[in-house]
């Protein structure tokens, strides 16, 4: 096992009703003034954000609110709650929605806190942040894992180009969770969510540093065959509690760290490679992952073997009995693209509805490299070439 440095500090508020402890969590904080961040409009409409203003009401806590957040969250957006949360005062910052109004929120909580710079630096890595303004959140959808993460990803509305920046300064100090309030999702978002929740910690295990990691191999197979599970449960049952809640457990247990420990920080290529196509087509970040996973998974398999034949076997029941470990894996592949299309997840570019041209392709690896410091992986690592190959065979063009 390699020497890691888990740092988990978000306290956790979670099953039913778990919004009504807005106030007193907040309180806890010393929180006296909050700016309320939301996307565009599902909180409205389900009533949440009524009622989390009136329990901060009830606190004495004072609030300003700024909504319209959207999927693959902008810059200007994040500017904007810069500005309005230094012209109100607030002193603590709190997310209703999901990743994409979390991550708006990391962002405008880097802005306060260091005003003098521009926030987007943060984005194109050209600084590293100093401090963080408090901020937590009401989770609306159990996908990104933002909610105890130490990552935030933001657009930029003039250049397209969606960026990371991780760093744990913007762990959120609380996370309230209450999985009944992912019960009015649509089934195309939950099953994006469980994609992505997976995926992070399917990026996490392709990893050519394999070393003895027992414990954490068996957390993660345990986590991907229960959220495997659970997705096709809320296919049938869209309100079954249960599953709605092993699913949102699932999303911060896949992205705070947990499923990684011990290892090289697994490889990450799936992710940057869908975020340069979630900033050029605007695509569910689930969905842009499910149509680029197969294709990265076939292109870099030769080279991490061993850990995919384990997939295959441990979490995909494959049978390995008579089959050489290419068969092996390659049959895990075909049972993730198979659980892929059994929750309306695309597996290619085309049944996500883009159509990149080739040179859309180029300005894809293009940018990708840049944006990953020239290479990306572990499983493989993989440069622009590279980076192409992929999206060329993810558009059916290799
Ligand atoms: O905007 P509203 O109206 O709220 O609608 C949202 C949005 O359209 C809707 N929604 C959310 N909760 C709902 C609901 N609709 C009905 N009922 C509810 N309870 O769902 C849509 C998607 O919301 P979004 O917040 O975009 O989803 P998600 O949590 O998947 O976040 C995606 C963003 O997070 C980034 C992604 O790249 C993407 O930008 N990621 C952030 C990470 C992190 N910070 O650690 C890691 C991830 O890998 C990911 O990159
Ligand atoms: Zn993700």
């Amino acid at each position: 096992m390699l020497d890691f440095t888990y740092n988990v500090p978000t306290k956790v508020a979670f099953g039913h009703d778990a919004e009504a402890r807005v106030g007193e969590l907040l309180a806890e904080q010393g929180a006296t003034k909050v700016l309320v961040h939301f996307g565009g409009g599902s909180v409205v409409r389900s009533g949440l954000l009524d009622r989390v203003l009136g329990y901060l009401d009830e606190a004495g806590i004072g609030h300003v609110e700024l909504g319209g957040v959207q999927p693959n969250p902008r810059i200007s957006k994040v500017y904007e709650g810069i500005e309005l949360a230094q012209k109100e005062g607030v002193d603590f910052l709190l997310a209703v929605g999901g990743g994409s109004v979390i991550d708006s929120t990391k962002a405008i909580a880097y802005g306060l806190a260091e005003p003098e710079h521009d926030v987007w630096e943060l984005y194109e890595h050209v600084r590293t942040a100093k401090a963080c303004f408090p901020l937590g959140s009401v989770l609306t959808i159990s996908a990104a894992g933002s909610e105890t993460s130490n990552s935030s990803v933001i657009t930029n509305d003039e250049t397209l180009e969606k960026r990371a920046y991780d760093d744990d300064l913007a762990r959120p100090r609380i996370a309230i969770m209450n999985p009944e309030l992912t019960m009015t999702l649509p089934d195309y978002q939950t099953a994006c969510g469980c994609t992505d929740i997976m995926m992070h910690t399917m990026e996490r295990y392709f990893t050519s540093v394999a070393p003895t990691m027992e414990l954490t191999d068996g957390i993660a197979e345990a986590l991907l065959r229960v959220v495997r599970d659970c997705a096709l449960i809320l296919r049938e049952e869209p309100d079954n509690y249960e599953a709605r809640a092993d699913v949102m457990w699932a999303g911060s247990l896949a992205h705070n760290g947990l499923t990684g420990c011990g290892t090289d920080g697994g490889d990450w290529s799936a992710h940057m490679l869908e975020h340069e196509v979630g900033g050029m087509f605007d695509v569910a970040h689930g969905a842009g992952l499910a149509a680029i996973w197969p294709h990265w998974a076939r292109y870099v398999m030769a080279d991490c073997m061993d850990r995919f034949v384990k997939f295959a076997v441990n979490v995909w029941d494959v049978d390995p009995e008579g089959k050489t470990d290419e068969e092996i894996a390659l049959e895990g592949v075909a049972a993730v693209e198979e659980f892929y299309h059994s929750i309306g997840m695309p597996t290619n570019f085309a049944e996500l509805g883009i159509e990149p041209t080739d040179e859309q392709l180029e300005k894809l690896a293009h940018d990708c490299a840049i944006a990953c410091g020239g290479t990306q992986g572990s499983a493989k690592v993989l440069g622009e070439p590279e980076m192409l190959d992929v999206y060329k065979m993810a558009a059916g063009r290799a």
